[in-house]
């Protein structure tokens, strides 16, 4: 039985055509700039710069430096705010000489060049960029593990084996299986969010109904044999398409800084608006992208270590007691070492393409295109060129993280279908809490932009302030 997911490859493959030419990014200004540089900043680490945390950063110190400048009523110009708030929090975190000077420091003058400001404006806009850049850092300065991966490894060596049925303990203790388990790993159950109130009570209150499927159950059956094909490597069904969207998603790209998927949602933003578009529309967008894959990572990861669901490579080699189990089965990429529902990277995927769907407005289309370029880093597939991709609607964007996830033989058809449930449910609370104080918040601390820039009339009366921050 081919099931659901093969029908919809079928349309996605009519969908997702190359794009004939290649299409300049519609919307260009010193925010996405900055995006762009943390982004290549990163890649070089071979890491991502959202799940590290810096991304939210930049993107919030962006905003505050534009809500400074309205609390002052001007002075000095919204690119040099923002190039100097940006500047303040790469150089903070890549502090090392050789990418200041050649990197962080270059793009800054740049900008300020292009933006043709006068000295007394820059010196205004560089003390609002750094007071709030240095604000950001002093109350969201990123945290480290406390876990390396090694202990990791042996802590899911010690228990008990094999686990109990549908229990998720994968750990493959050949060489091969210990060098493809150096995938991303972290404990992100342990983040402060930016919005969402205390992670497990916001998924008791609004994911509550959310659940891998029973074994056995009617459900599962229809997991079992709706990924049994397709996310195996050596299903002879398997044709390049399929292999192609597995590794857009899955396989890290190296020469690019696009090398992680996670990249892909500012990318499709920055495809996606359109030319004109205002540097405060694109820096409000660019944070509210940012801090929504931020809490939605954490909700993900409550769920994933709440149920600790089995991997389909796990489940496939052990059987349960309705299917036989199938020794040699191999998913198409090296399994995750975290567990398997929900789908963490459809959960991000979505998290970033919903606010921009909010912007563009709820269900108006909008064609976009993530550039190729670099080469694909994966075990099977090294050196295969990144194609540029264009796609249809944001809906499409989804549809195919999740393909990819399914034909990666990573994730099953639920775990797929809920982590959109996840990321979309995420997306919405922070869309409607924005510019509320919440937890750790997305807002500067009002007293300190006060203090640091307005100088109220001495009245006498009370006159709270707030912002004007929709
Ligand atoms: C965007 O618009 C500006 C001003 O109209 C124009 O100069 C520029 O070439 C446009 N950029 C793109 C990528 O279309
Ligand atoms: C898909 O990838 C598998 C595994 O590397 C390979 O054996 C197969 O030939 C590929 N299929 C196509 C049509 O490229
Ligand atoms: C201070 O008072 C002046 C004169 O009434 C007014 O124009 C200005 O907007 C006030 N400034 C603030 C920060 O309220």
């Amino acid at each position: 039985m081919m099931g659901r997911s093969m029908i919809c490859a079928a349309v996605l493959v009519l969908m997702l055509v190359p794009a004939p030419v290649p299409v300049i990014a519609a919307v260009d200004n010193v925010a996405f700039q900055w995006t762009d540089l943390l982004s290549t900043l990163m890649c070089s680490q071979f890491a991502a710069p959202l799940t590290a945390g810096i991304q939210q950063q930049l993107h919030l110190a962006q905003w505050h430096s534009l809500l400074a400048l309205r609390g002052i009523g001007g002075g000095t110009t919204e690119e040099a705010v923002v190039a100097y708030a940006s500047w303040k929090i790469l150089g903070h975190y890549f502090s090392f000489a050789q990418v200041l000077d050649l990197q962080i420091g270059p793009l800054l003058d740049t900008q300020l060049r292009e933006a043709q400001v006068t000295l007394p404006q820059q010196i205004l806009a560089q003390r609002i960029g750094e007071t709030v850049a240095m604000s950001m850092i002093a109350r969201r300065g990123t945290t480290s593990s406390e876990f390396t991966l090694g202990a990791v490894k042996r802590a899911l060596k010690a228990a008990a084996r094999p686990p109990p049925t549908g229990v998720f303990r994968f750990f493959d203790d050949s060489p091969a299986g210990q060098d493809a388990a150096t995938f991303f790993f972290s404990v992100m159950t342990l983040w402060r969010p930016f919005v969402i109130p205390d992670p497990v009570v916001f998924v008791e209150t609004y994911l509550a109904n959310l659940r891998p499927p029973k074994i056995p159950s009617k459900e599962w059956d229809d997991n079992w044999e709706g990924l049994k094909n397709i996310g195996r490597l050596d299903w002879p069904g398997r044709t390049a398409e399929m292999n192609l969207t597995a590794n857009l998603i899955g396989c890290p790209r190296v020469n690019n800084n696009k090398c992680h998927f996670e990249q892909q949602a500012t990318a499709a933003a920055q495809s996606a608006l359109p030319n004109g578009t205002s540097l405060y529309d694109s820096v409000l967008l660019l944070a509210k992208i940012s801090v929504t894959q931020y809490d939605a990572g954490i909700a993900q990861s409550i769920l994933k270590y709440g149920f600790w669901f089995w991997r389909p490579s796990q489940a496939y080699q052990e059987g349960d007691s309705k299917h036989a189990p199938i020794p040699n089965w191999t998913p198409f990429l090296p399994t995750p070492l975290e567990p398997e529902w929900p789908s963490g990277t459809v959960t991000f995927v979505s998290a970033g393409a919903r606010p921009l769907q909010t912007f563009i407005g709820s269900g108006k289309k909008v064609s976009f295109t993530i550039e190729g370029g670099g080469t694909f880093d994966c075990e099977g597939f090294v050196g295969d060129p990144v194609p540029t991709r264009s796609y249809p609607s944001l809906e499409a964007f989804v549809k195919e993280a999740q393909l990819s996830r399914m034909y990666a033989g990573a994730h099953f058809q639920d775990a797929v279908n809920d982590g959109v449930v996840v990321g979309n449910t995420v997306a919405d609370y922070v869309e409607s809490h924005w510019g509320q104080v919440t937890p750790s918040g997305t807002l500067p601390d009002l007293a300190f932009l006060n203090v640091m820039f307005t100088v109220p009339n001495k009245t006498g009366d009370f006159t709270p302030r707030s912002l004007d921050v929709k």
